[in-house]
């Protein structure tokens, strides 16, 4: 057989061998279907969170684990370390059917090495390194017996105010699905069954980033447009990505709680999208519509969630304690039962679970992969890559290396745990290296001074006579101040996003000392620091950095890592011109010009502009753009064009630029926004250095979704812009698209 003939026959093998996994699968799926009663079906379809031995829950563990024997949970979450998965697997394989559990939990940024949280690691824009921080959180979940994240959370949030924004990738739809594609292909890797991986979960299904006013669990009302355009990308990315599995949202979407939605989970989900995974509610959702108005009462609850496509119940005990009872009455489809538990056993079998239950609850494995240091390395190059240099006035950064005295203050500057961030649910954690820690550790020579100034919260002046004198004494003030790690995540909505406590009135102390204050901000969100923003000498906005957030830092400070981050979502002004998308619409009576905004759409007391746009970050160094040429300026049918352009590095230090491309549908049936992000570019160059970058355009590049919900692109002419933030665009061009 010559080598070509066998290639081919490898190559044809190749689907095959996907396919014939596939239908195994089925067979064995089928054959367990069969042999179940309804109520060991329905155990399937329940989730509980696992009931701690002490404490108020140590009453309902003897109940649960009987259940768990009895083949009643089919999924425990909030259930971690080798040892205790392996003791409730055990249980489950004493059922009549011996089905394994599945363990879920919420490893959102790190298992036990911890990185930035996700908004932070979105401002990387760098898919390898979100790629990697995935990989390793799943490699040391797995390792502690964790099948099943609940992440990554790709809901699109354009409301600071909302705590959650912290979980996600910013207001961008396509930066969130490119993203998205990363965290799932990092979490699950290329297949399912590798004991180094887990399930991903794209979640909130959806729309969740809109609820009303950035309160959490509030209402969300959206036009179609908007829910197609805008909030869902992210999650048909992950689903393209190989996504196992969803999860529903507490919030309504247009009146019908997103648990209840059979047009989200079936129509959408399910049948336009053919998602062949299964779908969680979230955290007792299905209970939850009883509060909403919208099921009488629980065995209501259990029937709509079921009909609707919900197919586990994540501590909601509605489907394990009445859905058998509603099949009896007519009132849920057996059919419905029987797809939701298929959906569920395959995931289990593509785990590998039936054949070795015990596979991923291996302690000596456990040890070993916590206790590799490489992950660190990890955790800090990507808490670099994601710090973003907002200001850096007269170059006051890096810190001139004959600094000799560098008074490091403020209240969260000596702290470990607001650098982890929320949703850390892992008690064996790796130490933090504070930012104060990482100054010391770097500052070769230079003397370092400490004072905290205040707790964190900064409630009290008390300290901030002692700081001042630190301070007055310094070459330098980096002042370390922001939000309480407890302050951004789910529940924590805030009408106010200035900076907790006195600590502007720290900075103010600080500045008055003459000496040159550099500002390290941590947040899960957007923050509000006008006064910080106006005089702070620089700027880094360090989010919250992880395990290496101090060693992060410090290598930003001192120059060794050039900063290249960008704002994966717009910081405004004040509270009141939120939602601030930089993707907004023109208008009747766009504002031309700041200073003509007498009956234009424009606030009187404040401009439209954001105060750091959606795309910006400095660097130490200066990019230029130059020779812009589009090979076509004109595209049929069927047709893609070339746009290129120079970037150089105009400075001393070699440096790294992340190129935008935006482009406006200049007129449409549906007006369409000033710009939309289509493209971007991660460019290392070193001093003096140029590169030739170029984005590809065809028709998918310029369509969106026209009134009847239709995917397309219209003739006519498109303005292409290229930039270095969304309000920095720096060359431009247009192209016309002819018609069909
Ligand atoms: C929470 C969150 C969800 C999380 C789940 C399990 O309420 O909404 O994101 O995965 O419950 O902890």
């Amino acid at each position: 057989m010559t080598l070509r003939r066998s290639a081919a026959l490898c190559l044809l093998a190749l689907p095959l061998s996907a396919l014939a996994q596939t239908q195994d699968v089925q067979q064995k799926v089928e054959a367990l279907l069969a042999r179940m009663t309804l109520q060991e079906k329905i155990g399937q379809l329940n989730q509980l969170t696992g009931r701690e031995a002490t404490g108020p829950q140590a009453a309902s563990r003897a109940s649960q684990l009987a259940d768990i024997r009895a083949g009643k949970v089919g999924s425990l979450l909030n259930v971690k370390g080798a040892a205790d998965t392996r003791e409730m697997q055990g249980l489950a394989l004493q059922s009549r059917l011996k089905i394994p559990l599945l363990f879920g939990l919420d490893v959102i940024h790190g298992y036990k090495t911890v990185f930035p949280v996700p908004l932070g690691e979105a401002a990387s824009w760098d898919m390898e390194a979100i790629e990697a921080s995935a990989r390793i959180a799943a490699r040391e979940a797995s390792a502690a017996g964790i099948h099943w994240t609940f992440a990554p959370m790709v809901d699109v949030a354009r409301d600071p105010r909302w705590g959650r924004v912290m979980e996600g990738a910013g207001e961008d739809p396509y930066l969130g699905s490119q993203i998205a594609r990363a965290r799932v292909s990092g979490f699950q890797g290329a297949k399912l069954g590798g004991t180094d991986r887990v399930m991903a979960t794209a979640k909130h299904f959806a729309a969740y980033g809109a609820a009303v006013a950035g309160r959490d669990y509030n209402a969300v009302d959206l036009s179609p447009q908007q829910l197609y355009e805008v909030y869902l990308p992210p999650f048909k990315a992950a689903l393209d990505a190989g996504v196992a599995t969803f999860m529903n949202a507490f919030n309504t979407l247009n009146g019908i709680p997103a648990t209840g939605s059979s047009f989200l989970q079936r129509d959408i989900l399910k049948g336009e999208w053919k998602f062949s995974g299964f779908v969680v509610s979230d955290w007792a959702s299905v209970k939850e519509m009883v509060a909403h108005g919208y099921a009488s009462d629980l065995p209501d609850a259990a029937v709509k969630a079921m009909g609707a496509g919900s197919d586990m119940d994540m501590e909601g005990e509605a489907y394990v304690n009445h859905l058998e009872d509603a099949v009896k009455a007519g009132r849920v489809s057996a059919a419905h039962i029987d797809d939701a538990v298929r959906r569920i056993l395959a995931k289990k079998f593509e785990l590998g679970l039936f054949d070795e239950p015990y596979r991923f609850s291996d302690p000596q494995r456990e040890q070993a992969v916590l206790a590799d240091a490489s992950h660190r390395a990890v955790a800090r190059d990507v808490a670099q890559k994601s710090i973003v240099l907002l200001k850096n006035e007269n170059n006051t950064l890096p810190l001139a290396a004959g600094a000799r005295r560098i008074a490091v203050i403020g209240p969260l500057a000596d702290s470990k745990r607001d650098l982890e961030g929320g949703w850390v649910v892992n008690d064996v954690r790796g130490d933090v290296v504070t930012i104060l820690d990482g100054i010391r550790a770097r500052a070769r020579g230079a003397q370092v001074i400490h004072a905290a100034a205040c707790k964190p919260g900064c409630a009290s002046k008390d300290g901030f006579a002692k700081a001042v004198a630190a301070a007055a004494s310094a070459d330098v003030i980096v002042l370390t101040v922001g939000e309480t790690w407890d302050m951004s995540g789910e529940a924590k909505s805030r009408t106010d996003l200035g900076l907790p406590g006195r600590q502007n009135e720290l900075f103010a102390a600080l500045k008055a000392t003459g000496k040159p204050v550099v500002v390290v901000l941590l947040a899960g969100r957007p923050l509000i620091f006008s006064e910080i923003a106006d005089k702070a000498d620089a700027i880094l906005y360090a989010w919250f950095p992880g395990s290496e957030g101090g060693n992060a830092v410090a290598s930003v400070l001192f120059g060794d890592y050039n900063p290249s981050a960008k704002l994966p979502i717009g910081f405004p002004r004040n509270v009141g011109q939120i939602p601030l998308p930089y993707a907004q619409y023109a208008t009747g009576r766009p504002v031309l010009n700041e200073k003509d905004i007498v009956y234009r759409s424009a606030y009187i007391d404040a401009p439209n502009t954001p105060r750091y746009a959606f795309g910006h970050g400095l660097s130490y160094t200066t990019f230029t753009y130059s020779g812009l040429t589009l090979d076509k300026p004109t595209l049929a049918n069927g047709e893609r064009a070339t746009l290129s352009f120079d970037i150089a590095n105009t400075g001393k230090v070699a440096g790294t630029e992340i190129a935008q491309l935006y482009i406006r549908d200049v007129v449409a049936s549906v007006v369409r926004p000033v710009k939309e992000l289509k493209g971007f570019r991660k460019v290392v160059l070193r001093p003096g250095e140029r590169q030739r970058v170029s984005f590809s355009i065809d028709r998918e590049t310029l369509a969106f979704f026209d009134s009847r919900l239709k995917w397309t692109a219209e003739p006519g002419d498109f303005l292409l812009m290229v930039g270095s933030a969304s309000d920095d665009i720096r060359l431009e061009s247009t192209l016309r698209l002819q018609e069909r």
